[in-house]
C-alpha cells in the first residue's frame, strides 16, 4: 500500500478550502486570494482527482454574465489541462447580506424566490461540468431566537424548494443527486436539520426521496457531541451516504475545520476502516469522493496551505494502511470473535419463529441463566480497542 495519493483514491477539495484567506470573526485575511487555475493545477499535482465549488467561489456574488462566463471558461481550461474533474457543486446561500435570515427558509418570500433561482442556476452549471452531486449546506437556514422562526413553516419551505429541484433535474434529465449537509449551529444559533438523523428523517418526507441523501461532515456531528463513524454507519445502512466532508474537530466548540485526523484520531481511524473495509466481503462500503472540507489555519502562508492539503490525503492513506493491518492481524480476528462482534448480524429469532414460539421457548426466559452474567461473561471490548489503538500508533 502506498501513501502517495493517486486519482484512484478519489480525493477532492472545495475551492473554498484551499482558497480560504484566513478571515475569522476577529480578524481579516492573512493570505491573498487564490486563483482557481492555481488551485486546480496544485491539487492535480498533489494527487487529487476533483475540485468542488460554490458559485460564489468561482465568480463573486453579483458578477456580470460576462465575468461569470470568463471564470467558467478559465476553470474549464484548467480542468482540460490537468484532467481534474468536478464531482460536486453547491450554492452559496449564506455569505451575501440578502441571506442573513437564510435562503430557502428566510422569512422574506422574495429572498426565498431569489435563493431558488440562484440554486437552479448553479444546478445548470453543475450539470454542464458533469457534477453528479449537488450539496446543500444551509448554514443560514435557522435562527437565534425561538420566537423568530416558525420551524414547521421553515421545514415546509425547505421541502418545497428541494422538491422543486428534484422535479427540475428529472425534467432536464440531469444525472445529479442531492446531498443535504447537516450542522447543529454556526453561523446561526441553531440550524435546521442539525444532524445526520434529522436530515435522513426529513428526506423520507420528500416527493422523490431516492434523489436525496446526506453529506455528513466530521466536525459538524462532533460539534453536537455525536460519534461521526456511527452516524456514517447509519447513513450507509439506510443507503443515504451520497457524499462526505472529511476534516478534524476537537470537541464541542466552534467549527474548526482542521485537517482530517487532526481532531479525534481514533474516530478518524474507525471511519476510514468503515469506509474502506466495511463493505461486503471486507471491501469498501462507500465508493464516492473522499472530499476534504477543511480550512488551512489562519497562521499558514501559501506553503502551509499546500502542506495541509497534502496532509489530509496522506493522513487518510495512512489510516487506510493502519486499518488494513488491523483487519489482517490474527490476534485482532481472535479478539473480534471473543467479543462476539459478528454475532450481532445473526437474527435474534429463528427462521419463521413467531412470538408464540418465542413465548414457548423456556430456554429464552424461564431457564435462561441471567445470573451467569454477574462476575463473568465479559465481552473483552477493551482488549479489542487496545489492539486497534496499537495498530493506529504503529506499535503492531
Ligand atoms: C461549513 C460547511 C461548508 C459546506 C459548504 C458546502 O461549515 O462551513 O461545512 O463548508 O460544506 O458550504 O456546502
Ligand atoms: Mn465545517
Ligand atoms: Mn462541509
Amino acid at each position: 500500500m502506498t501513501t502517495t495519493p493517486t486519482r484512484a483514491d478519489k480525493f477532492s477539495f472545495g475551492l473554498w478550502t484551499v482558497g480560504y484567506n484566513g478571515s475569522d470573526p476577529f480578524g481579516g485575511p492573512t493570505r491573498p486570494q487564490l486563483d482557481v487555475v492555481e488551485a486546480v493545477t496544485r491539487l492535480a499535482e498533489l494527487g487529487a482527482y476533483g475540485l468542488t465549488f460554490h458559485d460564489d467561489d468561482l465568480f463573486p456574488f453579483g458578477s456580470s454574465d460576462a465575468d461569470r462566463q470568463k471564470q467558467i471558461d478559465r476553470l474549464k481550461q484548467a480542468l482540460a489541462d490537468t484532467g481534474l474533474i468536478i464531482p460536486m457543486v453547491t450554492t452559496n446561500l449564506f455569505s451575501a447580506p440578502v441571506f442573513k435570515d437564510g435562503g430557502f427558509t428566510s422569512n422574506d418570500r422574495g429572498v426565498r424566490r431569489f435563493a431558488l433561482r440562484k440554486a437552479l442556476r448553479q444546478l445548470d452549471l453543475g450539470a454542464e461540468l458533469g457534477a453528479q452531486t449537488f450539496v446543500m449546506w444551509g448554514g443560514r437556514e435557522g435562527a437565534e431566537y425561538d420566537t423568530a422562526k416558525d420551524i414547521r413553516g421553515a421545514l415546509e419551505r425547505y421541502r418545497e424548494g428541494v422538491n422543486l429541484f428534484a422535479q427540475y433535474v428529472t425534467d432536464k434529465g440531469y444525472d445529479i443527486r442531492f446531498a443535504i449537509e447537516p450542522k447543529p449551529n454556526e453561523p446561526r444559533g441553531d440550524i435546521l436539520l442539525p444532524t445526520v438523523g434529522h436530515a435522513m428523517a426529513f428526506i423520507e418526507t420528500l416527493e422523490r426521496p431516492e434523489l436525496f441523501g446526506v453529506n455528513p461532515e466530521v466536525g459538524h456531528e462532533q460539534m453536537a457531541g455525536l460519534n461521526f463513524t456511527a452516524g456514517i454507519a447509519q447513513a450507509l445502512y439506510q443507503g443515504k451516504l451520497f457524499h462526505i466532508d472529511l476534516n478534524g474537530q476537537r470537541g464541542i466548540k466552534y467549527d474548526q475545520d482542521l485537517v482530517f485526523g487532526h481532531g479525534d484520531l481514533q474516530n478518524a481511524f474507525s471511519l476510514v476502516d468503515l469506509l474502506e473495509n466495511g463493505g461486503p466481503n471486507g471491501g469498501p462500503a462507500y465508493d464516492g469522493p473522499r472530499h476534504f472540507d477543511y480550512k488551512p489555519s489562519r497562521t499558514e502562508d501559501i506553503t502551509g496551505v499546500w502542506d495541509s492539503a497534502a496532509a489530509n490525503m496522506r493522513t487518510y492513506l495512512l489510516l487506510k494502511e493502519r486499518a488494513a493491518a488491523f483487519r489482517a492481524d490474527p490476534e485482532v480476528q481472535e479478539a473480534l470473535t471473543a467479543s462476539r462482534v459478528a454475532q450481532v448480524n445473526e437474527p435474534t429469532l429463528n427462521a419463521g419463529e413467531s412470538y408464540d414460539d418465542l413465548l414457548a421457548d423456556r430456554s429464552a426466559y424461564e431457564d435462561f441463566d441471567t445470573d451467569s452474567y454477574f462476575g463473568g461473561k465479559g465481552f473483552g471490548f477493551v482488549r479489542l480497542n487496545q489492539l486497534a489503538l496499537e495498530h493506529l500508533l504503529g506499535a503492531r
